[in-house]
């Protein structure tokens, strides 16, 4: 069965409501990203951090997966394909729309981690620096996100994939953090065929094959249909 390894970016959750970080207007226009998404920022005021994440799983809780990620959840079950979807986002809007096969690389809003032990587990609506962690008892939890500095979730599972795929896909993504930056390079040397979808040509661009321009709620159901068809 054909290998397909999906990539997604913030793009694909914009039209949920949720904001993207580098667009006009971005997360990292209002927030210093060095306050909110480093080890370091979170050691100099753990407050403001919990402050920054809850406000967005609040807002990610009350949203509805949209066409684009529909669309994803449908290809999957369509078995086909073998479908994974590795996605930047901390919001679980794929598995609301159905799809099964999801890496966070990362991380969740729905996940705490004890920065101190490593012990994750299931997070609250609100996180506080106050929170004790259930496996050490530090008062040093934080929300299971990877920031700026650390290194993403299951990278040897993606790279595998990445290596193995006959189609690759970037949705929504900017293509300036690493390593996903580097993934459709990878996967096109390894032969697969590469595919971009996006609003607007992004910084890696010029290492697909093929690019798909639009919003994602109506360029990913397209594609889809066309694979399916
Ligand atoms: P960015 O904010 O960098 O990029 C969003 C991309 O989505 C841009 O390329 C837009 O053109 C595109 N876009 C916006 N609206 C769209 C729509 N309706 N349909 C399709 N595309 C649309 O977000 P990411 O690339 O996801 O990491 O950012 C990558 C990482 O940087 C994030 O996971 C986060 C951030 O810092 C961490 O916090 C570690």
């Amino acid at each position: 069965m054909e290998k397909i390894v999906i990539l997604t970016g913030a793009g694909i959750s914009a039209e949920s409501g949720l904001g993207t970080f580098r667009d006009a207007g971005g997360l990292w226009q209002r927030y210093p990203l060095e306050d909110v998404a480093t080890p370091e920022g979170f050691v100099r005021n753990p407050a403001l951090v919990h402050e920054f994440y809850n406000a967005r799983r609040a807002q990610a809780a009350a949203a509805r997966p949209n066409p684009a990620h529909l669309a994803l959840a449908r290809l999957e079950a369509a078995r086909r394909a073998e479908v994974l979807i590795v996605t930047q986002n901390v919001d679980a809007l794929h598995e609301a729309a159905g799809s099964r096969n999801v890496l966070h690389m990362h991380g969740q809003l729905a996940r705490a981690l004890c920065h101190a032990c490593g012990w994750r587990w299931e997070a609250p609506a609100a996180m506080s620096p106050r929170d004790a962690c259930p496996g050490c008892g530090e008062a040093m939890t934080r929300p299971d996100v990877v920031w700026f500095g650390e290194i993403p979730h299951g990278m040897e599972r993606i790279e595998a994939a990445l290596v193995g795929a006959g189609l690759f896909a970037a949705i929504g993504t900017s293509g300036q953090v690493w390593p996903a930056a580097g993934f459709a390079q990878l996967a096109s040397a390894a032969g697969a065929h590469t595919v971009e979808l996006n609003l607007e040509p992004s910084a890696a661009s010029a290492d697909f094959d093929e690019f798909r321009q639009g919003r994602a709620s109506e360029v990913v159901p397209a594609w889809v249909a066309e694979l399916l068809d």
